[in-house]
């Protein structure tokens, strides 16, 4: 249980409810969200929330058996801020009206201009010559009439409520969303909010920190821990953090499938090993993952071999660990929310992301999970907070299957070879240009097809290769980057200049969707 002061956002199944969450941490605000249904008075007496929101939903209140926060949540003295389907719950619980049908719904941008009434929650809204601010509004319903004890500060024209208040109990309502981009000011609202509900942001990694390795040691004891490290920013900063807490008690896995980047296992080892001094088991198994792939050309059976793979090696190195009690993973936030699903049914694998899911049963392992409550961004300020080298924390996410799936059909030792060299000038140049913060991902994929060129005064016949950059907030959409016409040339030229093996480079204008970002 954190110490913290407490934020909870009870969710109706809101797309955005996320970013909620993120304008709050962004605040050094606590917070959690949980679905509604899980949100009950024990629950609320448990957790000791400081401010509640109640998040947007797809459902409309009219519906009977529609979703309701606990008659407790209003009882609790806290203040409340209800966004969207939020505020129409809120209405419709105490003693307002909530209508829908033809003429309610409005989405999209739209301007809200405030009253004659001043609220401390609007602090900072409204100071532009026009006396209005952009939001963004997505709902099918509408309050028809305010609860009592509720004013309105706002309005819009599709939504005569579109801000509402009861000052004196601290309750908050607006019909659109400030947790999204296209409500510029959105982010001072949240600040009012918690600055009314006396929060003092005591949330930073320093205290995160202090706090983690306190909680680790608790756990952990004077047991083992093994942790599966991938070079990637969450696994390292997990590594890192455990270290600090039970030193050597820790030893890290770091399982080289021979499908990594140019020198990336050289870079990991020498972080870890050397720079940290963190016990770390090398594992060099390319020899048994690139064999295992020899003919496999369908992307599935490729990250399933991998991952069948990895899972073997790491177990059979963790088996030399003597009184392993534990293993480490990097799981992030986003992994545990357990968001409320209106679509219903199964959603289809697009894709299925290898990781190390079933060890800790199979091995008898607890798990140590001390990167659960952050977000990516935080995860790379606790590295920064853990001292961790900043080319190593902005690194681009890097797949777990590697290179193998950027090699679209069979995977060999010769095309790796190219594709890692090609990658290294393509980075290269990204860097050189200043871009590479400004970019999701980027890499190059070697096509499984040979094309005719002409270098001095001879015929080549090489692979051609795809570069890929996109800009993305989550990896589950992205747009291609606008890289200009001359880096592209002159990173082309480079990469048939310098990379034997290749003479013609594409660049993939796709976005996701809908294509992927990666090309299997
Ligand atoms: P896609 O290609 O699905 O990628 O648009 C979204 C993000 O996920 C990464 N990715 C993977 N990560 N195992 C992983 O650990 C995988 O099998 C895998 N496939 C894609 C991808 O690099 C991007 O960041």
């Amino acid at each position: 249980m954190t110490q913290h002061q407490r934020l909870l956002i009870i969710d109706f199944g809101s797309q955005v409810t996320q970013l909620i969450a993120r304008r709050l941490r962004e605040l050094n605000v606590y917070c959690e969200i949980h679905p509604y249904q899980n949100v009950t008075e024990a629950f609320l007496n448990e957790f000791d929330p400081q401010a509640i929101i109640f998040s947007g939903g797809p459902d409309s209140v009219t519906r009977p058996g529609s979703p309701r926060p606990p008659t407790a949540a209003f009882e609790a003295g806290v203040p409340i801020l209800g966004i969207c389907y939020g505020q129409q719950v809120m209405m419709q619980e105490l003693g307002g009206l909530v209508e829908s049908g033809h003429g309610t719904a409005e989405f999209g941008r739209a301007f809200v201009t405030p009253t004659e009434e001043r609220l401390p929650l609007l602090d900072g809204w409204f100071a532009n010559p026009d006396h209005r601010e952009q939001v963004w509004m997505s709902h099918g319903d509408h309050v028809s009439k305010i609860a009592p004890g509720f004013q309105v500060f706002g309005t819009s024209p599709g939504a005569p409520f579109a801000i509402t208040a009861d000052p004196d109990r601290r309750f908050y309502a607006v019909q659109f969303h400030p947790e999204v981009h296209h409500t510029p000011n959105g982010a001072k609202l949240y600040e009012n909010f918690v600055r009314a509900a006396g929060f003092t942001g005591d949330w930073t990694m320093s205290s995160y920190r202090e706090e983690a390795i306190r909680k680790i040691r608790e756990q952990v004891g004077d047991k083992k821990v093994i942790c599966g490290l991938s070079g990637g920013v969450d696994s390292s900063v997990a590594a890192v953090l455990i270290h600090e807490a039970i030193g050597d008690n820790l030893t890290c896995v770091f399982v080289d499938h021979g499908l990594l980047r140019q020198n990336e296992a050289e870079e990991v080892v020498t972080m870890f090993r050397d720079h940290y001094n963190i016990p770390l088991i090398h594992a060099d198994e390319s020899e048994l993952f690139l064999t295992a792939l020899e003919g496999v050309t369908d992307p599935e059976i490729k990250r399933k071999t991998i991952g069948k793979l990895f899972i073997d090696v790491f177990q059979k190195y963790a088996n030399e660990i003597d009184g392993a009690e534990f293993l480490a993973q990097g799981t992030l936030y986003p992994d545990v929310i357990e968001s409320v699903s209106f679509s219903g049914g199964p959603s289809v694998t697009i894709k299925s992301h290898h990781n190390v899911g079933g060890l800790p049963e199979k091995m008898g392992l607890k798990l140590v999970e001390p990167l659960r409550e952050l977000f990516k961004d935080e995860v790379r300020a606790l590295g920064r907070e853990l001292g961790l080298p900043e080319k190593f924390i902005r690194r681009h996410p890097f797949p777990g299957p590697g290179l193998a799936i950027r090699s679209p059909g069979e995977v060999t030792r010769e095309k790796l070879d190219i594709l890692r060299k090609a990658d290294a000038v393509y980075i290269d140049q990204i860097r050189k240009h200043g871009l590479y913060d400004e970019i999701w991902q980027a890499f190059v994929a070697i096509l499984p097809v040979k094309t005719v060129g002409v270098m001095g005064d001879g015929r080549t016949y090489d692979y051609a290769c795809a570069l890929r950059a996109v800009t993305s907030v989550d990896g589950m959409t992205a747009d291609y980057y606008p890289f200009s016409h001359d880096f592209l040339g002159e990173t082309a030229t480079r990469i048939i200049n310098e990379v034997k093996g290749i003479n013609r480079v594409t660049y993939d204008i796709t976005s996701k969707p809908p294509g992927t970002i990666e090309w299997e």
